[in-house]
C-alpha cells in the first residue's frame, strides 16, 4: 500500500494536466463511497481505492494550466516532494528546542522573503497557514502595541482600509473586535482619499484609529495601492502601516512591477503568501514584521509546560512567539527546498510569467470584436466583457466550461458609474499555462 500510496503521489505530481474535478452533492458521495468510518476499520487499499476512484474526482485541481478562478496555485514539484518529506520528518514546528534544523531552514527561506521587501536591518517573518492568520497575526501586534498607551486599554479599536481590500481584513477586525472604515474605490487607494477619510472622522474615531492596511495587489483586479503616500500618511499620523500582499506579494521579485510596490519597505507589518505565486503547497502564508519584538510581545504564549523552550539550553528562533498558532508545521520547508533546488532566478522567471499571460490575454481581448478589456492587465490580473451579456450568461458559461472539464474560469463584479458589472477574471499563477489554453477559452464565449 506504501509503494500504491507514493506511485499515486508521483503520478499526480507529474501529471500537469490533472482531470477538472466536478462537486457533487455530499448525499451522492455517500452512497458512491458507503461507510468509510467504522469499528474495524475498512481497510486502507479499500479507502485509499475510494479516494482515487470517487472522491478526489469530486475536486478541483488548483494547479491546472486552464483553472484561472479566484487565486488559483501551482505549487512546484519540488515543493510537492519536500510536503511530502515534510510530514514524514514529524517535526514540531513551534520552538527551536524541537524544531531547530526544519526552523532553520524555513528562516533562509524567509529571509530571501524579507529581502524582496526592502524593510531594514532587523526586520523578520515566520510562515502562517495562510494570509488570514498573516493578517490576523499583523492586527493583533498592531493593536496590542496600540494599546501600551494606557489611554487605549478600553477603547474599541479602529481600522481603514479600501473597499478594495480582501474580505480577511474585515473578518479578522471582527476577530479582534475592531471597528472597520473603507476608503470606498475601486481603484487603488491613494494617500489624499485615505487622508481626507482621515481627516473627516470624529474625535472619538481618531482616537480609536490605530492602523491602515494598504493592499499590494487586491485580489479582485490585481491593484497595488499607493504604497508610498500612504506609508507617509502613517508615519505623520503616527498609525501602524500593514500591507496585505498575500497574492501580489510574489511580484517583488520581478523586475518589470517592482516598482508599483516602492513604500512597502517602510511597513509595519506585511503579508504574503507563498501558496498563491511563489509556488508553495497550501498552506503556507508568511507575515514578516518591522519589528519581531512587538509581534512577540503580542504572542509569546506563558504555561509551566513551556518554560522549558525559553530556557538558556533552548534558545533560538521560536516561531509560536511570532503569529496566533502555538503547535504548527513546518509550512515553509517545501518553499525552503524548492528555492534551494531551482534558485530564485527561476521563481522571478515564473512569476514573470503569470504577468506576460495576463498581458498576452489583454491582447487577445482587444483583438476580438465581441469581447473588450474592462481595465488594462494589473499584475496576472485581467477583467473583460463579452460584450452583450448578462450576469446569467457568464454564470452559464462558467458552468459549462466546468461541467465540461475543460476549465474553470469563474465572473466577478466591476463598479463602473456607480453600478456594479458582472465581468469575467482571469488570474495566472501557472507558468505552464499557454497562449493556446487562454484562446481556446476565449473561443467559448
Ligand atoms: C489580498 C489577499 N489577502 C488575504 C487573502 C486570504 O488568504 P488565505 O486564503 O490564504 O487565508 C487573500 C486570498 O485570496 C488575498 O488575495
Amino acid at each position: 500500500m506504501t509503494l500504491d500510496v507514493m506511485k499515486y503521489a508521483i503520478n499526480r505530481i507529474t501529471n500537469t494536466t490533472p482531470e477538472l474535478g466536478q462537486p457533487k452533492k455530499e448525499e451522492e458521495l455517500r452512497k458512491l463511497v458507503g461507510e468509510t468510518i467504522t469499528a474495524k476499520g475498512i481497510g486502507g487499499e479499500h479507502a485509499f481505492h475510494l479516494f482515487k476512484d470517487v472522491l478526489v474526482k469530486a475536486t478541483v485541481p488548483i494547479d491546472h494550466p486552464r483553472h484561472l478562478a479566484f487565486v488559483p496555485a501551482s505549487p512546484t514539484r519540488a515543493a510537492i516532494m519536500f510536503d511530502l518529506v515534510t510530514s514524514a520528518s514529524s517535526i514540531h514546528g513551534a520552538y527551536w528546542m524541537e524544531g531547530a534544523g526544519g526552523i532553520f531552514c524555513e528562516n533562509e527561506a524567509m529571509k530571501w522573503l524579507v529581502s524582496l521587501t526592502g524593510l531594514p536591518e532587523g526586520a523578520f517573518g515566520v510562515f502562517t497557514s495562510g494570509g488570514t492568520a498573516a493578517n490576523l497575526s499583523a492586527m493583533v501586534t498592531a493593536r496590542e502595541y496600540w494599546r501600551r498607551n494606557p489611554d487605549n486599554l478600553n477603547k474599541k479599536a479602529l481600522v481603514i482600509t479600501s473597499s478594495g481590500a480582501h474580505s480577511s481584513i474585515k473578518a479578522m477586525a471582527k476577530v479582534i473586535d475592531a471597528d472597520v472604515l473603507l476608503v470606498e474605490t475601486e481603484d487603488l487607494m491613494t494617500a489624499k482619499d485615505l487622508q481626507n477619510k482621515i481627516d473627516r472622522l470624529n474625535a472619538d474615531q481618531r482616537k480609536r484609529l490605530f492602523a491602515i492596511v494598504a493592499t499590494g495587489g487586491t485580489t479582485n483586479a490585481g491593484i497595488i495601492d499607493d504604497l508610498e503616500g500612504i506609508a507617509q500618511v502613517c508615519e505623520q499620523e503616527n498609525l501602524w502601516f500593514h500591507v496585505d500582499a498575500a497574492y501580489g506579494g510574489g511580484a517583488l521579485v520581478t523586475d518589470s512591477v517592482r516598482h508599483l510596490f516602492n513604500g512597502i519597505e517602510k511597513a509595519d507589518s506585511i503579508t504574503i503568501d507563498p501558496h498563491k505565486w511563489l509556488f508553495s503547497p497550501y498552506d503556507c502564508g508568511a507575515v514578516i514584521y518591522k519589528n519581531p519584538e512587538l509581534a512577540k510581545a503580542a504572542h509569546s504564549q506563558e504555561g509551566s509546560y513551556l518554560e522549558i523552550f525559553k530556557d538558556e539550553g533552548a534558545r533560538g528562533f521560536n516561531p509560536a512567539d511570532y503569529q496566533i498558532q502555538l503547535t504548527r508545521r513546518v509550512r515553509g520547508l517545501p518553499l525552503w527546498f524548492s528555492l534551494a533546488m531551482h534558485g530564485t532566478d527561476r521563481y522571478k522567471w515564473a512569476v514573470e510569467m503569470g504577468i506576460k499571460l495576463a498581458n498576452l490575454a489583454g491582447e487577445l481581448i482587444e483583438d476580438r470584436e465581441h469581447l473588450e478589456l474592462v481595465r488594462e492587465p494589473s499584475l496576472s490580473c485581467v477583467l473583460f466583457r463579452r460584450k452583450g451579456w448578462s450576469p446569467d450568461d457568464y454564470r452559464n458559461w462558467t458552468y459549462k466550461n466546468h461541467r465540461d472539464g475543460f476549465a474553470l474560469v469563474t465572473p466577478t463584479k466591476w463598479i463602473i458609474n456607480d453600478k456594479a458589472e458582472t465581468v469575467a477574471r482571469f488570474c495566472f499563477i501557472n507558468p505552464d499555462t499557454t497562449i493556446e489554453d487562454i484562446a481556446a477559452i476565449l473561443e467559448t464565449m
